[in-house]
């Protein structure tokens, strides 16, 4: 039986998270610029979104930039934003066909004025779509998500529109970027790394988290099958006992 045959579609995760990491390391490797790694991740990053709506997960999470990234090259920051605007407008119909709503996270307003357009005409284009929910992590961070979401249930307060008693954790949840998004079930990293790097702190509390040495260029749908089987095979409790699971 093949491993997608394998994986219980009743327990599936709600929303899966990945952080797609060893582009650099795996062009290294191969003697290769390091933009040739994230030009094989953005395949990737088509293959495993293929294989997340093929499975019917119904929202997908990727970090595809994150606010540290800024301080990479500035050679390298623009080939990874020319690279995001040549998959989204190659993929629109990728994403068409299987039915995918795009969504974006972060300071969106920070990246450059090219990419902000496409991301918000492939948006609107998949708006309809119902089948999945793709989230591109782009200029994002959680701490920076975390400030502005304080600033912002701050300044209600201050305004009289929310008593600071009536703070609760639907109030938060309302002021994140991913406002529209369930929690975190899974969370997926790749390259031997084993670290949150600031990503989606507050709605990953109860996520199980997994992490594998591939590379994010050389993962494939069998690797991501084998990560859902193996979170399928995990008893969540959310601080409770076992027995109490019964
Ligand atoms: C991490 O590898 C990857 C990134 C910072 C960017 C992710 C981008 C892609 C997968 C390509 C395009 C994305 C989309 C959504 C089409 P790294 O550069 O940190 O690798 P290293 O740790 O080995 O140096």
């Amino acid at each position: 039986m093949s491993l997608q045959d394998q994986i219980d579609k009743n327990k599936l995760p709600n929303h899966l998270a990945v952080i797609m990491d060893g582009n650099g390391r795996w062009a290294k490797q191969k003697g290769l610029f390091r933009n040739k790694g994230h030009e094989k991740g953005a395949k990737t990053v088509k293959a495993i979104v293929e294989a997340c709506a093929e499975i019917d997960i119904p929202f997908l999470t990727l970090y595809a930039f994150s606010t540290e990234n800024w301080n990479r090259p500035k050679l390298e920051i623009d080939l990874l934003m020319r690279l995001l605007v040549s998959s989204l407008k190659k993929e629109l119909k990728t994403l068409q066909k299987n039915n995918i709503k795009l969504n974006v996270i972060g300071n969106i307003d920070s990246l450059p004025k090219k990419t902000i357009k496409e991301l918000l005409d492939v948006i609107e284009k998949t708006k309809s779509n119902s089948r999945m929910t793709l989230t591109l992590a782009l200029s994002y961070g959680s701490r920076e998500e975390i400030i502005k979401t304080i600033k912002e249930i701050s300044l209600k307060v201050k305004n009289n529109l929310i008593s600071p008693e009536n703070i609760d954790e639907s109030v938060i949840n309302s002021h994140l970027y991913t406002q529209n998004l369930p929690d975190v079930d899974l969370l997926i990293r790749t390259s031997g790394e084993q670290r949150i790097s600031n990503f989606l702190l507050w709605q990953i509390a109860y996520a199980e988290l997994y992490f594998t040495d591939i590379l994010w260029p050389d993962y494939t749908k069998d690797n991501l099958f084998e990560a859902i089987l193996n979170y399928q095979n995990r008893e969540r409790r959310f601080g409770k006992t076992s027995d109490q699971l019964k």
